[in-house]
């Protein structure tokens, strides 16, 4: 009996560890694999410290890297001028060792921890508070675009700025508010500087899920091409927190970006598992959802790549975010909390096989 009681508890303990971290038919790293033979990327977002299960999915699994905060001014910078690049650099060399494109982000926020906790006081202190935040901007991008000049492809050179569920500027956005509108082209304008050859994005939130809001992106992005901002590509972030995708509604957005001449990214995908509660089989439902965002990028030519925000159930921001908070664990991402591929790791793999056949 004691022997039973012994051998379950080990393979419980050990199972996760030592049983294959993949579902039948998808050997592991059959999603990098995929995405490269489809030529679109599979993107991972991951935070400063991984665990060890979260290195190997990411280097095994995915082809791009976005760090999901290390790049942000605040945690970047103490003070003016003052910065400590210890973490990204050990997650750009860890990225680059395992072949995998780099994604910036971000710049200039006027969101959470986006700003510098300082910023404020040096406005206030400033004679000419524009003229001071032009000036900080610009030694901002010109050292953090300057230092990775020909590592990081593509940055989000500024996020969210459009107003939560609207189409206009954010007002409490301490650069619109600064600046106006103008300060965008300023943040495009010194990125470009620092790295001509770095793909230079807007990146919004929820315009995939609020029309007006699309609208307003669109129309801000015509505004700045016709201004001749150097605006490459447009992030829709793709949080699908109050309703599923709708792959047609997507892949047209997607189109609309690309009818400006733009490239489209997917940038921060996740889709919490309480959107699908009231289906048979939630998991299932979930995975149709994952295969349909993938294949309306795969559908748009100028479409290059899809980021999920996280590696595993065990670690999304929607555990801690007010709106999602109350339906943790919210299970949003391709691997659940013990580093196996859920269903919707291989209705992704399959949308990339899709794709690459469709090509050939
Ligand atoms: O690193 C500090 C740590 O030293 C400190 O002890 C701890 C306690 O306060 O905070 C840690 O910083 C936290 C950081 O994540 C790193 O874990 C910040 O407080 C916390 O606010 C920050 O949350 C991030 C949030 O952006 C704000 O920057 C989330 O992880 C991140 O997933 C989330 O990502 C954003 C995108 O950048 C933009 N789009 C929306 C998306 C979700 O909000």
């Amino acid at each position: 009996m004691r022997f039973i009681f012994m051998s379950v508890c080990a393979a419980f303990v050990l199972g996760p560890l030592i049983l294959p971290a993949a579902p039948k038919g998808y050997p592991p790293g059959t999603l990098a694999e995929a995405a490269r033979a489809a030529g679109v990327h599979a993107g991972v977002a991951v935070d400063h410290a991984p665990s060890d299960m979260q290195r190997k999915i990411a280097e095994r699994e995915f082809t791009s890297l976005t760090l999901e905060n290390a790049l942000k001014w605040s945690p970047l910078s103490s003070a003016v001028g003052r910065y400590d690049f210890t973490r990204p650099d050990l997650a750009i060399d860890w990225a680059e060792q395992n072949g995998m494109r780099v994604r910036g982000h971000t710049l200039f926020w006027g969101r959470m921890n986006g700003p510098p906790p300082w910023l404020e006081g040096e406005l206030a202190a400033a004679e000419d508070p524009a003229a001071r935040l032009t000036e900080l901007m610009r030694l901002h991008a010109s050292t953090v675009v300057g230092r990775y000049a020909g590592r990081i492809e593509q940055w989000d050179v500024v996020n969210e700025p459009l107003s939560a569920f609207g189409g206009n500027h954010d007002p409490q956005n301490i650069f619109f508010a600064t600046l106006g509108e103008p300060y965008i082209d300023i943040a495009f304008e010194a990125a470009h500087a620092a790295d001509p050859a770095a793909v230079l994005f807007l990146n919004e939130t929820l315009a995939e899920l609020v029309p007006v809001k699309f609208d307003g992106l669109m129309a801000l992005v015509e505004r700045l091409l016709a201004r001749d901002v150097p605006v490459h590509g447009v992030g829709l972030q793709a949080h699908f927190y109050t309703r599923p995708p709708e792959r047609d509604t997507l892949q047209a957005q997607l189109e609309r970006i690309e009818s400006l001449g733009l490239y489209a990214e997917l940038t921060e995908l996740d889709l919490p598992l309480s959107l699908f509660k009231k289906e048979s089989d939630p998991l299932a439902a979930q995975a149709r959802a994952y295969g349909d965002v993938f294949a309306a990028c795969l559908a748009v030519p100028a479409c290059t790549g899809v980021t999920v925000w996280g590696v595993d159930d065990g670690d999304t921001w929607l555990d801690n975010f007010f709106l999602t908070e109350r339906q943790a664990p919210n299970r949003p991402l391709l691997f659940d909390k013990l580093g196996w591929p859920k269903p919707a790791y291989g209705a992704v793999v399959e949308a990339f096989r899709a794709a690459a056949q469709a090509k050939r």
